[in-house]
């Protein structure tokens, strides 16, 4: 038996229960691993309450329950089944995929989704970085290509994701501008690779952004607040310029007509996830090694701004969805 956070049903925090569960041993192409730290991130608390994988209440909930939330994590392999070539016994692993289930002290699952973990890079570094970091490598390198010179917003900036896009967009040649909610938040996006950050809890963040770019706009605007930015987030961008839509955190945006991408001047929209960006193996290898060469060679500096127990996963998500968490948040088992 190990411990396990699990929900019996769709709610607020409260339904995260800590219990125990039988995992059994690994079948055909999957491991049995002993995890040092879960990755939290934002998307969970969507699942949690049953709105969806992508934070909308018109998308299916795919949870069947009793289950167990996380996609985020790193460990031991402590068990291998029949035909496993990716990884072997005792490798350190990381993973940013589905199945759900990271919320536990060890887990079954497929080993095709996990990458080792390059020696000098810790569980926690690996459990705080491979979702989050692959993101930022996803979204800047391929979704929308960034280019030396093009300068940029990002949304949410002290986040898991924001540090890393921030620091990686800046190694790109980019000027970065992110907009956070607190003198505090805005001093950790600084350090982290943004030229300007905008507290957009007081201050106009589309006038600032139209004086800084002497009124052109941004090529590209990362939004992953959703509800609450959205249109002015359009409002941001230069002509023919790219609104990346990659999460909700303040809620799902209302339906748009596309006259408000020609009205503002021939825009490009997407609303990109990571897993269609790590769809294969080849593709998951390749961005992990980009990812990690960053952190080796110290030009990614990973945040992990707070850890809780796995007992206490409810508080986490509580100061996740409270705007009090920065960086990345570790459950530690
Ligand atoms: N599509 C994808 O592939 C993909 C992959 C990973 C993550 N995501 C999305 O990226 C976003 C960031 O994820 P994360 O895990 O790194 O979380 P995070 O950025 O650490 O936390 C969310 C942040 O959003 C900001 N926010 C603005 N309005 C909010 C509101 N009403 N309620 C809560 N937060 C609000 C807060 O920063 P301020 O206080 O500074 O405003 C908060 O700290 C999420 O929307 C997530 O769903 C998408």
């Amino acid at each position: 038996m190990v411990k396990a956070i699990r929900l019996h049903k769709a709610g607020g925090p409260k339904v995260l229960r800590f219990e125990e569960i039988e995992i059994g041993a690994p079948g055909p192409g999957e491991v049995r691993l002993r995890q040092g730290a879960i990755g939290l991130n934002f998307v969970d608390t969507y699942l949690r309450d049953g709105t969806g994988a992508y934070g909308d209440t018109g998308a299916a909930n795919p949870l069947a329950y009793p289950a167990i939330l996380g996609l985020e994590g790193a460990g031991v392999v402590e068990a291998v089944g029949p035909g496993v070539d990716a990884v072997a016994l005792g490798d350190r692993v990381a993973y940013a995929a589905l199945p759900f289930g990271a919320y536990a002290e060890q887990r079954v699952m497929p080993a095709d989704v996990l990458v080792k973990l390059p020696s000098g890079v810790s569980e926690q570094i690996g459990a705080a970085v491979m979702l989050k970091g692959l993101t930022a490598e996803y979204l800047l390198r391929r979704c929308h290509p960034i280019k030396p010179g093009d300068t940029i917003l990002i949304h949410a900036a002290a986040g898991g994701c924001g540090l890393l896009m921030g620091q990686w967009a800046a190694h790109i040649g980019a000027t970065v501008i992110g907009t956070v909610s607190s003198p505090e938040k805005a001093a950790l996006a600084r350090s982290h690779g943004y030229h300007h950050v905008i507290d957009y809890s007081r201050e106009d963040f589309v006038a600032r952004v139209r004086e800084l770019t002497k009124g052109t706009g941004v090529s590209v605007v990362y939004d992953s607040v959703g509800r609450t930015t959205f249109t002015r987030s359009l409002d941001c961008l230069a002509r023919r310029g790219v609104m990346v839509l990659f999460g909700q955190a303040s809620g799902p945006v209302d339906p748009v007509p596309l006259s408000a991408l020609t009205d503002r001047g021939s825009l490009f929209l997407t609303r990109p996830g990571l897993l269609d960006y790590v769809a294969t193996r080849a593709e998951l290898v390749t961005a992990a090694n980009a990812l990690f060469d960053l952190i080796v060679r110290g030009i990614l500096r990973v945040e992990i701004g707070q850890t809780f127990a796995l007992k206490d996963a409810a508080d986490a998500h509580i100061a996740l969805e409270a705007r009090r968490t920065y960086g990345s948040t570790l459950l530690i088992p």
